[in-house]
């Protein structure tokens, strides 16, 4: 299927319908309000969303922490009718160039097939475990992507 979305930075007026895509997406592991707010609004953050017919159906946050040389992907969601045709690749490609750093980590529900297929077809490898780290103590895997000089070290403006 040929791409129908497009990419933007998204703003503090995406609050609404984030939040929704949020609970949809995550259910008991929504992010609280103030999480959001602070995603759409804090400095050193990439925050993209998916658009669709000009509706927001995909939002990603990563997390730049240029002194650690380490991003951190904070949340990764699409809305469930718009799942398989690429929109969750295409916010993680454009959220690991604007974050441009060496390593870039994130965590995930180690049952989570789907989201670990993900991100192991983008290169991410296992570096850790948070045992019980979810609601239902569920463990988190910490996986790690290693970027090579000529993909990070080009200089970007965060959104
Ligand atoms: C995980 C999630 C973000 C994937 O979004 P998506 O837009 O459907 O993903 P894409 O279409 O870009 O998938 C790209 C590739 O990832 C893999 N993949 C994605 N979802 C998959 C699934 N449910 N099962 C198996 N592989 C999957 C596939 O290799 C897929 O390529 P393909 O469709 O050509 O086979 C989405 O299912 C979601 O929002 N889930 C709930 C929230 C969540 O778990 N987020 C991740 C938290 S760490």
């Amino acid at each position: 299927m040929g791409e129908t979305f497009q990419i933007q930075t998204a703003t503090w007026r995406d609050l609404n319908t984030l939040r929704e895509i949020e609970n949809v997406c995550f259910g008991e592991d929504a992010w609280p309000l103030w999480d959001l707010v602070a995603a759409l609004t804090l400095p050193g953050i990439v925050r993209l969303k998916a658009l669709s017919n000009g509706r927001m159906v995909g939002f990603i946050s990563g997390d730049s922490r240029p002194a650690e040389r380490l991003g951190w992907i904070t949340t990764l969601g699409v809305l469930p009718a718009y799942r398989r045709q690429g929109i969750a690749a295409a916010l993680l490609k454009d959220c690991e160039e604007k974050i441009s750093l060496p390593r870039i980590r994130l965590c995930v529900r180690r049952n989570n097939d789907g989201a670990i297929q993900l991100y192991h077809k983008f290169g991410y490898t296992q570096v850790g475990v948070w045992p019980n780290y979810y609601q239902d103590r569920e463990d988190a895997l910490v996986l790690e992507k290693v970027f090579k000089k000529e993909e990070y070290s080009r200089d970007r403006f965060l959104a």
